[in-house]
């Protein structure tokens, strides 16, 4: 990972990808789809080192959604030994780098040994304070919401929470990443213009940008142009365009 810059407080603080387009980037090389997601790890490297530079607060990253068990068992099979080897091989660089790595989403379903590696990497890194990279697997965003409910629910039912003490910021509270700021900005690589079930709650208020590049091609150059594009952009938070201006 390369030297930090001056932060600059224009851009984002909490930044969410959807890596799309892997398996389109391989076909188009004459490749299988798992031969992009291999190669998508280097952009994974990419992303991060720029989060790291830029001294981006967070960066969320939809690397397997609670849809992507319906794809081919041989894919998701490859998809699993990916991410334990990148798990494996790239944790301790990323401890040296002071990032603290989370993985959100059900890992329930998870064979033992990589539920082992996301502990001993979210272990590893918990104290650091530079960028916090959560890794989205197994993710949902209407999970998420409801797992949130659920919470809400259950501290109802046992008299610790009254149902009118259930307000925007306690079912915040309840969902994945509640601790980090909002999402500011939410990339798109692929050329698809959609949300797929990521973070429904928490880009409530996020620009989006969509490129289309595919993931695999996804560099810091790239990541400057989305993070130049976010900065272009007037944040109204619906007031108006004069108000913010002022
Ligand atoms: C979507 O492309 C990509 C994925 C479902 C997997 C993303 C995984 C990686 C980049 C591997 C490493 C990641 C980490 C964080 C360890 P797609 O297969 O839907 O592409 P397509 O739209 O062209 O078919």
């Amino acid at each position: 990972m390369n030297s930090t810059v001056t932060p600059n407080p224009s851009y984002p603080k909490h930044v969410a990808i959807i890596m799309d387009g892997n398996g389109r980037w391989a076909k188009e090389k004459g490749k299988i789809r798992t031969f992009g997601h291999k190669a998508g790890v280097k952009a994974v490297r990419e992303s991060v080192s720029y989060a790291v530079k830029h001294h981006i607060s967070a960066l969320t990253l939809f690397a397997f959604s609670s849809e992507n068990w319906n794809r081919p068992a041989q894919e998701v099979g490859v998809l699993m030994e990916l991410f334990k080897l990148v798990l494996g091989s790239e944790v301790k660089k990323l401890h040296k780098n002071n990032v603290k790595l989370r993985v959100i989403g059900d890992t329930s379903r998870f064979d033992e040994k990589l539920i082992q590696k996301v502990e001993a990497a979210q272990t590893l890194t918990a104290s650091n304070t530079g960028l916090t990279l959560n890794i989205a697997a197994n993710y949902g965003g209407k999970w998420d919401i409801v797992n949130s409910a659920k919470m809400l629910m259950e501290q109802v039912q046992s008299g610790q929470l009254s149902i009118d003490d259930i307000n925007e910021d306690t079912f915040g509270q309840h969902t994945c990443a509640a601790d980090l700021a909002p999402v500011d900005l939410l990339i798109r690589t692929g050329g698809e213009q959609r949300i797929s079930n990521f973070l429904l709650w928490q880009v409530a208020y996020a620009e989006l940008y969509f490129t289309d590049s595919y993931w695999p091609d996804f560099n810091q150059t790239l990541f400057q142009t989305a993070v130049d594009d976010f900065c272009d952009r007037q944040r109204r938070f619906g007031k108006t365009g004069e108000q913010v201006s002022q």
